[in-house]
């Protein structure tokens, strides 16, 4: 099928009132993680009114919408995430978070506005359409083990030729988009580590084992991974993010925790680190007298991007917005769970500006006045209509 582009134009037009009200509806009620009951309901009673949809409920907390063309051709999924975090909004805008301690701090409200406004589209497209548009409304990104492998499980991917995410972005100005082929987002796996001495009087250190001394020389030697023992064209990051001991000022406590993240790209880095880790602290603490117990989690895999579907995301999207509007985003070593679908069906997932320096729309992600551009939400709708219609074409 054909779109022009003033026709294409047109109907997001005209959608947009819509997106821009579910988003702020979004806003004022977050749900964390596996717990997106209501937002999961929102989102099917929007859907279930828009001709030609199937809707179900594949978990449940999440929406899976499927539209399906008169004739036999290519099957493209698309996804948006819709948890928000446990954290306390500082806006004073009208649509703030009604959720005392919850908020959506990362725009995945933007992503199902902008999913749902997709989905108006192109449901009044159904006589063009050939193959199949699956349109994910996923759980828990933001909580490991992630809505995404469940989805998964339950035969999200299954008959889907490319699947394409978005993430509105505020370290990117609105109005620009930006594609990467390959590495996009790192593994963020975790480590719990409990070093165990010996407690007592703080005036007697030599009657004790210190797990506060022993873990300050465990921190200092775990910096030896990135910068002595990695290969330094691997991206990797070694955090120890909480250092926790000890309740007096005379004490000496028995035990101390470390805890933190590990983050990679490479698979081979990835099973390296924590066997290099684990060597550290035993070593540091047997040559100390204390013990250790170990806790390594896995986390999500990296988001790879495959090459051929970004690079022909990058040419849609270079038709609909122009050289001005596209660009390409540097890796980071975030972590998504889109990379559960990549790891079955080749795809991207591509960063939409939603940052606005004039506006005061400056604070990063997962931050208490953390806010998104509401014009990106148009050029989400954009970028995935214009990706589906010419993917069809194919
Ligand atoms: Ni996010």
């Amino acid at each position: 099928m054909t779109l022009p582009q003033d026709k294409l134009h047109t109907a997001v037009a005209d959608v947009m009132n819509k997106v821009i009200a579910w988003r702020r509806h979004l806003h004022a009620h977050p749900e964390l993680s596996f717990l997106e009951y209501n937002t999961a309901q929102f989102v099917y009673d929007a859907l279930r009114p828009l001709p030609g949809l199937e809707v179900s409920r594949p978990t449940r907390t999440s929406v899976l919408a499927k539209l399906v063309g008169k004739k036999p051709g290519k099957t493209i999924a698309l996804r948006a995430d819709m948890d928000a975090l446990p954290i306390q909004e500082e806006h004073d805008f009208d649509f703030v978070s009604q959720a005392p301690g919850v908020m959506h701090a990362c725009g995945h409200d933007g992503h199902t506005a902008i999913l749902l406004g997709v989905a108006m589209v192109l449901s009044e497209l159904t006589d063009d359409l050939t193959g199949e548009v699956r349109l994910i409304f996923q759980h828990a990104e933001e909580l490991y083990p992630g809505g995404a492998e469940e989805l998964v499980r339950a035969g999200v991917m299954e008959g889907v030729d490319v699947v394409l995410g978005a993430h509105l972005w505020a370290p990117l100005p609105v109005g620009l988009v930006a594609v990467t082929p390959g590495p996009l987002l790192a593994a963020p796996d975790t480590f719990h580590i409990t070093i165990r001495g010996s407690g007592g009087h703080a005036a007697e250190p030599q009657k004790t084992v210190d797990p506060i001394a022993v873990g300050a020389q465990v921190v200092v030697n775990l910096q030896h991974i990135c910068s002595r023992y990695k290969d330094p064209f691997l991206p990797g990051v070694v955090s120890v993010t909480q250092f926790v001991a000890g309740t007096a000022d005379n004490v000496i406590p028995e035990t101390s925790l470390l805890a933190g993240t590990v983050r990679t790209f490479d698979r081979e880095l990835r099973e390296q680190i924590p066997e290099q880790m684990k060597r550290i602290v035993q070593g540091v603490c047997a040559a100390h007298g204390a013990t250790m117990e170990w806790e390594y989690q896995l986390g999500y895999r990296a988001v790879v991007n495959n090459e051929a579907v970004t690079d022909r995301l990058r040419a849609i999207l270079l038709r609909e917005f122009g050289e001005s509007g596209v660009t390409v985003a540097k890796p980071t070593m975030g972590g998504e769970d889109f990379s559960a679908y990549l790891a079955k069906v080749p795809g991207s997932f591509f960063l939409i500006g939603a940052g606005n320096t004039a506006a005061g729309i400056v604070h990063p992600h997962h931050h208490p006045r953390f806010t998104v551009d509401e014009a990106a939400l148009a050029i989400g709708v954009r970028a995935y209509v214009r990706a589906v219609v010419e993917w069809w074409q194919a």
